[in-house]
């Protein structure tokens, strides 16, 4: 059997193998709420075969929300949406995770096929965006988001808190917290974002705190039978890699210890200065990286693009789980392609039964 076939177990749940899909933003919901959409992309992306299907980042708050047709977890409204959602992952056989977030600085936006930059002001569909200083991402992003008080720290780790209670209720077995990709989380570790002065900023320890406060206060309410993980960006491609990695290196271990029980590795996207070297499993080696040095289970994607190269980062050992994104969106089942790609033998035991017998049985005719 190949690495990429092989279950992975953590907490009390076990993936039928390596294969996650990452969150990806449908960009369809109204008010926060699920549709149609939103539940037979989840179940048919389940069916094809992953081991985790970890639903979109999803808002803590109204304002937490990237744009105004993101998925949102601040009212007891939107559990039964999500629940349905998480029954139909698993269904498809699929562990079911959730990735709750808070967009910060870079919410406010408008879906990525209407223009991916800030709602203009006074357009009745934005909102004021908040971030641990008020200063704007910039490029597609300018609009100044207002400094957060302590107040406003206190509201969104409790946000966060009442989502996480709200994804176990909908029946989510595996929780991602959105530290990653300049939003929230991101913007108080990074340099590019965080210039407060009081104890949320400065150093490693004060850019750290409200991560690790919101870890902790998640986990305080979270099973720890089943996973609770972070996404997070290691690394900005922006000149000052190698600090920004040693930094990110050590919070996670204190993520760890915080009972952390997976990263997601990924990019700051902090910056729009930044230089992000692109290739084929460009952070494989750093998520390696991260695991060997934070001692923690890693996942990591980008750019995993072929299944040899997925196999391969298992085998190797740099990651735990492969995050195979766009390719699930061309083909919900990509672990069938990935089976045939591999050379396996009867890849067809990737599928429902209803398709699996037919594929077999007239292998020649694919
Ligand atoms: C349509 C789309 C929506 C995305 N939404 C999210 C998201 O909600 N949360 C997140 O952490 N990453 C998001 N991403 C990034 C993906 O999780 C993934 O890291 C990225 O697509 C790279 O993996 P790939 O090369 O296999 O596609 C999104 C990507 C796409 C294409």
């Amino acid at each position: 059997m190949s690495a990429l076939f092989t279950p992975f177990s953590l907490k009390d749940v076990t993936l039928r193998n390596r294969i996650a899909v990452p969150p990806m933003c449908q960009y369809s919901a109204t008010d926060g709420h699920t549709n149609d959409w939103h539940t037979t992309h989840y179940e048919s992306i389940a069916r094809g075969g992953a081991g985790l299907v970890i639903v979109e980042a999803t808002g803590v708050s109204p304002e937490g929300r990237i744009t105004p047709g993101c998925l949102g977890l601040w009212s007891d409204a939107h559990v039964p949406g999500l629940a349905r959602i998480a029954a139909g992952i698993k269904a498809g056989g699929a562990v079911a995770g959730i990735q709750i977030g808070h967009a910060g600085r870079k919410a406010s936006a408008q879906r990525p096929w209407e223009g991916d930059d800030h709602i203009p002001a006074g357009d009745p569909r934005g909102w004021d965006t908040i971030s641990p200083s008020a200063v704007a991402f910039g490029a597609n992003l300018p609009q100044v988001p207002q400094a957060m008080t302590i107040a406003d720290i206190e509201r969104v780790k409790a946000d966060f808190v009442a989502a996480a209670r709200r994804a176990l209720e909908a029946g989510f077995e595996w929780l991602e917290l959105h530290f990653a990709h300049g939003y929230l989380g991101q913007s108080f570790f990074s340099v590019h974002a965080n210039q407060r002065t009081d104890e949320y900023g400065g150093d490693l320890a004060g850019r750290s705190r409200f991560l690790l406060e919101t870890l902790a206060a998640v986990r305080a309410v979270w099973p720890e039978r089943f996973p609770l993980t972070a996404r997070f960006g290691v690394i900005e491609f922006d000149g000052r890699d190698e600090e920004t990695l040693a930094e990110s290196i050590e919070l996670t271990r204190q993520f760890r210890a915080g009972g952390l029980d997976l990263l997601n590795v990924s990019v700051g996207f902090s910056t729009p200065d930044a230089n992000i070297p692109w290739a084929s499993g460009f952070l494989a080696p750093i998520a390696e990286r991260v695991k060997r040095e934070a001692g923690i289970p890693v996942a990591s994607s980008w750019n995993i693009d072929s299944p040899a190269v997925a196999n391969r980062v298992v085998a190797d050992g740099q990651m735990d789980l492969v995050m195979i994104g766009r390719a699930h969106l061309g083909n919900p089942h990509y672990p069938y392609a990935a089976a045939k790609a591999l050379g396996l033998d009867k890849p067809s035991w990737t599928l429902p039964a209803p398709y699996a017998h037919w594929l077999e049985r007239y292998r020649a005719a694919e």
